[in-house]
């Protein structure tokens, strides 16, 4: 083989391999852009809305509603309502060990919630309901901040989750039509 044609085969390899690059290259650019243009031109799945208007008058959000409901089905679902600054109701009651469903939103600005060291976190958005389902793995007192920046009042805006073994959980909660540790209530 001379100097020449072992260039020649070099060159070829080169070339193959920059275009398998340059296809893996826009294989990725297009796949950006399509999902890109598919997120932005529909909503993620699951999203509810609920009117800011009318909620503390009607439908699911209004005080009454508000705070930690056993399910005849055993599901334990807890209601709140976000505001400038602070949450209703200001302390929660959740079972530890069962898998506890939260419905949130807001009434003005973006607020958002993390429950502790849990992965009990979300934001919340005005017109939206925030729905996400976590099981508390142990028994505690936890701090509930409220973690995106809503205004002046922001870092006094905090409630308190009281979570419960499973077992006092539920003696209390058959009871109750929705339970909070609100004190006075
Ligand atoms: Cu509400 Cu920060």
């Amino acid at each position: 083989m001379n100097g020449s044609s072992a260039e020649h085969v070099a060159e070829a390899a080169e070339r193959r391999w920059a275009f398998v690059v340059g296809a893996i290259v826009a294989t990725m650019v297009l796949v950006m852009i399509v999902t890109g243009l598919h997120w932005a031109a529909m909503p993620p799945s699951r999203v509810e809305t609920v009117d800011v208007r009318t909620l503390h008058v009607q439908g699911e959000f209004v005080e009454s509603n508000l705070g930690t409901q056993l399910g005849a089905n055993g599901k334990v679902t807890v209601r709140l309502v976000a505001q400038q600054y602070s949450f209703q109701p200001q302390c929660l009651v959740v079972p530890a060990g069962m898998p506890v469903t939260f419905r949130a939103t807001s009434t003005d600005a973006i607020h958002g919630f993390v429950v502790g060291a849990t992965n009990a976190n979300t934001m919340l958005v005005p017109g939206f309901v925030s729905t996400f389902t976590i099981t508390f793995p142990k028994a505690g007192d936890q701090l509930m901040p409220c973690h995106e920046y809503c205004g002046t009042g922001h870092e006094a805006m905090w409630a308190h989750v009281q979570v419960l073994p499973a077992a006092e959980f539920l003696s209390k909660a058959r009871g109750a039509e929705r339970l909070s540790c609100v004190p006075g209530k």
